[in-house]
């Protein structure tokens, strides 16, 4: 998303404070474009923080670097092109503790956005691989520096078996628009005995196309769930949509088609070998 003449102006002016997770304009500015501002700073994900102390746009990132760059292109990845909308920290919470992420276990996260479940993940000692379909949320996470690797990818392209082995844990929050699909992407990505925990539109619990039918049968012979979430849950990320927490167990043998279920199959190359 392209910013206004005047927004840019406005940030890039050397008055205008971009410090820590914060934008703030100290000085004044006709009204019709402080609106626009605030579209574009909230359309990065910013949200106003009107207390006496702070009176800025607040990020749930550090926000220089992205700032810089996106001041650079003249351009901005809008939350709404991608889909980008935050895990709130209690939901982070809630979403590690059910994969049960122990220090040194390998963690996928596929849509990582700005880091929202990396940060934590980071902290309770997973080693993360991430993935981000926007350069510049995957900066980011490079500059948090929290994961082993970060590839600035579509996830739904990737060849699972680039990796060499599945990851203990997969967890996720991704782009509702096509949620399923990277669910069910992420799961060859996954350990024979792994885990994954994603969030996801609720409609996946009553949703009546086959995909979605066939998908929740597969949940429940492993022995998952798909629970819904309360109604607020991203209240604090700027949207009311209604969410769901799936957990998929594996177990060796079972149905899923995990990582080692790929790498059991005949590659196709092979066929023709002589
Ligand atoms: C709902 S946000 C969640 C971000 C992060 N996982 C979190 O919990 O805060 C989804 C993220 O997926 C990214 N995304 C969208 N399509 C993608 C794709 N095909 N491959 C990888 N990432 C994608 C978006 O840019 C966005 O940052």
């Amino acid at each position: 998303m392209r910013f206004p003449n005047n927004v840019l102006a406005v940030l890039a002016d050397p008055r205008t404070e971009v410090k820590g997770d914060l934008v703030r304009i100290p000085f004044e500015i006709d009204r019709p474009v402080y609106e626009q501002l605030n579209v574009a700073l909230r359309g990065m994900g910013g949200q106003w923080d009107g207390s006496k102390a702070v009176r800025a746009h607040r990020f749930p990132h550090r926000i220089e670097e992205h700032m810089r760059q996106c001041i650079a292109a003249g351009e901005y990845p809008s939350r709404y092109e991608t889909g980008w909308f935050p895990t709130p920290h209690p939901l982070v919470m809630q979403v590690c503790d059910l994969a049960g992420i122990y220090a040194g276990m390998t963690v996928l996260e596929p849509s990582a956005g700005a880091g929202a479940l990396t940060q934590e993940i980071a902290r309770r000692g997973g080693v993360i691989d991430a993935v981000e379909v926007d350069e510049r949320r995957a900066d980011i996470l490079r500059e948090q520096g929290d994961c082993r690797r970060v590839v600035a990818a579509d996830f739904l392209t990737m060849d699972p078996l680039d990796y060499e082995e599945g990851f203990h844990r997969i967890v996720m929050n991704p782009p509702f628009k096509e949620g399923l699909d990277h669910i069910k992407h992420a799961i060859s990505h996954m350990n024979d005995d792994g885990i994954l925990v994603a969030v996801m539109s609720d409609g996946l619990r009553w949703w009546s196309d086959m995909a979605s039918v066939e998908f929740r049968a597969m949940v429940d012979e492993v022995g998952g769930e798909i629970e819904p979430l309360p109604e607020d849950s991203f209240a604090a990320s700027g949207t009311t949509v209604r969410t769901c927490l799936v957990y998929v167990p594996g177990y060796a043998g079972g149905p899923l088609r995990t990582h080692g279920w790929h790498r059991r199959q005949p590659r196709q190359l092979d066929l023709f070998a002589a």
